[in-house]
């Protein structure tokens, strides 16, 4: 990568620093991001916008129809939490946060589960090369946009229907992705996770596993398994495994070194990824990206605006700055985003004392400093 500022690549980003915490958490993550890109040469230009609860009070809009179009003229958004204690719990979450996903068509919901060294974990005797694995979750179907409604609400007869709505589309472009990813992760320098002796023998570099729940929801996932083994086949290097979503709960519990990567549908990959988060030590840490692969990408913690905390310098930033350097891979620079994650071992393994909001021995603004110190 050439150093000369005159030719740097330019990166437009878009910044929803957000509610609560999110802008404290989302300052730390700029300011490593920033130092990466004059590390390694290339230049992020960044565009700030308040949406948030404090505009949605203010304006009673949670988002300007032209926002999407706008965001799409961006390289990549980079968001810090939704959520505020006075807006009624899904305007927000709705009209920002589900809003930009689905109109920038970010159908890929990405979360790492990594157990960084010196982090403690709740599941007994696990260690980092035990908890290391991918969460694909479908992040545009399902039922959050299924069809639903309510009739004669309010009274001891009424109805409530919301409907898990896939179409072979929408489960067939997220599998692509999955079996891509599963394919990619192991052509780097730790490969064979969670297979046999066997499915060495047999040329598996990686395994996939489906997660649904084909005994109970015999329509939504008899679509997604038999695309499933269909799209198999263009991967016979990748072996195939499935799990319903229950099982898979207690699995990540029990055996997560069996994960490598997983696929699964928007609800229960929402509900699997708040488990695989404590799992690798909580909402600090646990980082999210929702991908269009071929379009406007955004990165967000997946822990909320936690009101309790904001203002207070004593938010953990380690989960904004994994975000961090999951949009630089993105934009293309993985190796400053490699480079990222690994400061970020070395400051869990050498400096936090926890991951916990003011239990670290550092404070919020300490805790970039140190990640940017350890880049240097
Ligand atoms: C997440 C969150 C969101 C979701 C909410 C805030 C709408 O829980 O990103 O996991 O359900 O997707
Ligand atoms: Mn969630």
């Amino acid at each position: 990568m050439k150093k000369s500022a005159a030719r740097a690549k330019t990166y437009k980003i878009a910044v929803i620093p957000g509610d609560g915490t999110g802008p404290e958490v989302i300052r730390e993550g700029l300011k490593v991001v920033q130092a990466a890109a004059g590390k390694y040469g290339f230049k992020l230009d960044a565009h700030m916008y308040d949406f948030g609860g404090a505009r949605y009070l203010a304006t009673h809009e949670a988002l300007p129809d032209s926002a999407a179009a706008e965001m799409k003229t961006f390289d990549a958004i980079y968001l810090g939490a939704i959520g505020h204690p006075d807006v009624k719990p899904g305007i927000l979450e709705k009209g920002i946060l589900l809003r930009l996903r689905f109109e920038l068509d970010q159908y890929i919901n990405l979360r790492p589960v990594k157990l960084y060294p010196g982090v403690e974990t709740p599941l007994a005797g696990k260690k980092p090369e035990d908890i290391d694995y991918v969460v694909v979750r479908e992040n545009t179907g399902g039922l959050y946009t299924g069809v639903g409604g309510i009739s004669m609400k309010g009274t001891p007869h009424e109805v409530a229907i919301q409907e898990m709505v896939y179409n072979r589309f929408q489960v067939e472009r997220c599998l692509r992705y999955a079996f891509e990813l599963t394919r990619a992760r192991h052509s780097k320098a730790a490969p064979w996770r969670g297979l046999s002796e066997a499915d060495r023998k047999a040329g598996k570099t990686g395994k996939l596993t489906l997660c649904g729940k084909t005994n109970v929801l015999t329509f939504v996932f008899d679509l997604w398994e038999r695309a499933f083994y269909e799209v198999a086949k263009e991967y016979p290097e990748v072996k195939t495994d499935y799990a319903h979503v229950d099982a898979t709960c207690m699995w990540m519990v029990k055996n997560p070194e069996w994960f490598d990567v997983i696929v699964t549908e928007n609800m229960f990959g929402d509900i699997i990824t708040d488990l695989g988060a404590i799992c690798q030590g909580g909402m600090g840490i646990a980082a999210g990206g929702n991908i269009n692969p071929s379009g406007v990408s955004m990165f967000e913690p997946i822990g909320g605006s936690a009101p309790k905390y904001t203002g207070l310098n004593v938010i953990n930033p380690l989960a904004a700055i994994c975000s961090g350097a999951m949009l630089l891979r993105e934009l293309g620079q993985a190796e400053a985003g490699d480079d990222i994650e690994t400061a970020v071992a070395y400051v869990t393994a050498k400096k936090l004392k926890s991951l916990g909001a003011g239990k670290m021995g550092y404070s919020t603004s300490e805790v970039g400093d140190l990640v940017v110190a350890q880049m240097a």
